[in-house]
């Protein structure tokens, strides 16, 4: 039990500026991998403290990544121009846990269904958008983020080639069922190159990746997949 404490106190002061609703110890494997969504929240007070604003085209000022993630996109954006001479621009990155309850919000009133809103909104302190280390990406003749972005080539290209740069498509088509979210090809989330290689390896989504990782260890990640059915 002490071990275990002091364990959990030590990743909390590696961590620093950190703050989670639950399972820090469980979410958390270091460097840029941490589980956030509808199970393991984010505290409402929590903000990256090193966002920045990648150098890349993009549809408004509301792109601000975490310093690693965003160089890490200004190369996937590069890659993509220089390689194949496809542009790709920059949509949607960090958003407060308050700009996610609003989205959230507004979701809810237009399809009329929490559950429903649920698929394709995360509620305020269960969005990756609140670590700084996911970004919706789109091609500028597409201006709304929709599935179609995963049929253009530059959503194929951004497909393959995303783990280059650190990065993974989160809410793949075939994995609602353990995401929780519709299939959304234009989000990207940065968990470094090392886990986004494997995890594209693998093509698994986040969860069962940590629970492998977990499954290895002492202790299993608590993580109940939520029954998101009508
Ligand atoms: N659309 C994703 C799930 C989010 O709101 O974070
Ligand atoms: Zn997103």
């Amino acid at each position: 039990m002490l071990n275990r404490i002091v364990a959990i106190i030590c990743m909390i002061m590696s961590l620093g500026q950190f703050s989670f609703d639950a399972g820090i110890d469980e979410i958390n494997l270091g460097g840029n991998l941490f589980l956030v969504n509808r199970t393991y929240k984010l505290d409402m007070r929590y903000v990256p403290e090193d966002l920045v604003m990648p150098s890349v085209l993009s549809t408004s000022d509301e792109v601000l990544m975490r310093e690693e993630a965003a160089d890490a996109l200004e190369k996937l954006f590069s890659a993509a121009q220089m390689e194949q001479g496809y542009v790709l621009h920059a949509i949607s990155g960090y958003r407060s846990y308050h700009t996610q309850k609003t989205i959230y919000n507004r979701k809810i009133n237009r399809v009329g269904s929490v559950k429903r809103a649920q698929k394709y909104v995360a509620p305020p302190g269960a969005s990756e958008h609140q670590l700084g280390l996911a970004m919706d990406i789109g091609t500028p003749n597409r201006a709304g983020l929709n599935e179609g972005f995963g049929e253009t080539k530059e959503g194929i290209w951004t497909n393959e080639n995303a783990h280059r740069f650190g990065f993974i498509i989160r809410y793949k088509r075939g994995w609602e069922g353990i995401t929780g979210y519709n299939y959304e090809p234009w989000h990207i989330r940065y968990v470094g190159i090392e886990h986004a290689q494997k995890i594209y390896e693998q093509d698994i989504p986040l969860e069962e990746y940590i629970e492998q990782i977990y499954a290895s260890k002492e202790h299993k990640l608590k993580y109940t997949v939520e029954d998101i059915s009508e």
